[in-house]
């Protein structure tokens, strides 16, 4: 229920962690949020262990809802924040995070690589993508991790294995440099990246043949791009669709060809115009929550050290975006 003493044990909880910023207050979920604060145990004390996830924009990320439903359905009286963090505040905010104690944090757009000088290690998955969407306090110490690429490649699993395919990656941000490199280690017969800013793309090409010991070449995403006949599975990694069903993503809907296996890891809303033009097309389609879910339930392992229920998580995040 949200009971009046909800509503009052929760904003505690945001004093309790010095935060005025939580979008969620104007999302239509927050109320159901309360519902799963107040089924799970007391919150009488400031040891409950708090999370977060800076981004920005951030809005409408179902990370929250996700986990909120996790720590209650596993018992944890744990709190996820969602924090909208300009690029020029990340320094401050991680170090916020350091000073209130946080257990962690998920960092997304446009945060994954910047945040990396303000962390103390890095796992080696995190060090070979230079990217990093999870941040794990032991001690004193805030570690670096990437989950967002073995999330991507066991969601990818479910429709197609990437050992020996040809993979075209469009984008070479965070969430690219994640997916790519796991598709290397995955045995991909070659990974394309196509980017709009050369520099970042060649960066990209050089890290999977050195690090991930996979053939890549790079394409300078000018015009509309056409998907090469041989290709087997196209990954959108950009941020296109982000926010927008209709936005265009600069392909030649021509080259989509139906032996095509069609992935996306925008996530609000999943069903995005690239994925809608590939199904047209007769494509194998992918969107971008198993995806998410999988990375979470890495994320919740990594801080609590227990296993979530995965299909709540993949309920939560289902039932916030309404599919
Ligand atoms: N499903 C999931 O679990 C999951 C996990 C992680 C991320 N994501 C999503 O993945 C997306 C990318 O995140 P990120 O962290 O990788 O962001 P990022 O590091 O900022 O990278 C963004 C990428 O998108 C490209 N891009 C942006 N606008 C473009 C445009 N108009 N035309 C062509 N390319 C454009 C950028 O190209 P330039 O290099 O030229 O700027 C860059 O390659 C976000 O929407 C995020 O929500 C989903």
């Amino acid at each position: 229920m949200s009971t009046p003493e909800g509503v009052e044990r929760l904003s505690r909880c945001i004093t309790i962690a010095g935060i005025s910023q939580c979008r969620l207050f104007n999302d239509p979920h927050y109320f159901s949020i309360l519902l799963s604060f107040s089924e799970v145990a007391v919150l009488d004390s400031a040891t409950q262990e708090i999370v977060c996830c800076m981004g920005q924009p951030v809005a409408g990320n179902p990370t929250q809802f996700m986990m909120e439903r996790a720590f209650a359905a596993a018992g944890l009286d744990w709190r996820y924040l969602t924090l909208e963090v300009a690029a020029e505040n990340l320094g401050n905010a991680v170090r916020g995070m350091r000073a209130m104690g946080f257990k962690g944090g998920n960092f997304t757009l446009p945060h994954k690589v910047a945040v990396i000088e303000y962390l103390d290690k890095l796992s080696d998955a995190a060090e070979m993508m230079g990217a990093v969407n999870c941040v794990n306090r032991d001690g004193d110490l805030l570690i670096g991790e990437n989950t967002d690429g073995k999330g991507f490649i066991q969601s990818l699993c479910d429709v197609v294995d990437p050992a020996d395919k040809n993979v075209v990656v469009l984008g070479a941000g965070g969430a690219a440099r994640a997916i790519a490199v796991e598709l290397g280690l995955a045995k991909a017969a070659e990974v394309t990246i196509v980017n709009r800013t050369p520099e970042r793309g060649q960066e990209l090409v050089d890290l999977l043949k050195t690090k991930a010991n996979v053939a890549s070449k790079l394409t300078a995403w000018e015009a509309d791009y056409t998907v090469p006949e041989e290709t087997d599975i196209l990954v959108n990694a950009t941020s296109l669709g982000m926010g927008d069903p209709d936005e265009i993503v600069p392909i030649e809907v021509d080259s989509l060809h139906a032996r095509l296996v069609v992935a996306d890891v925008i996530v609000n809303p999943p069903e995005t115009w690239l994925l809608r033009t590939a199904a047209d097309r007769g494509c194998q389609i992918l969107d971008g929550l198993g995806m998410l879910v999988n990375q979470g339930v890495i994320g919740f392992k990594i801080w609590t050290e227990t296993e979530p229920d995965a299909s709540v998580m993949r309920e939560a995040v289902e039932e916030f975006l309404e599919v």
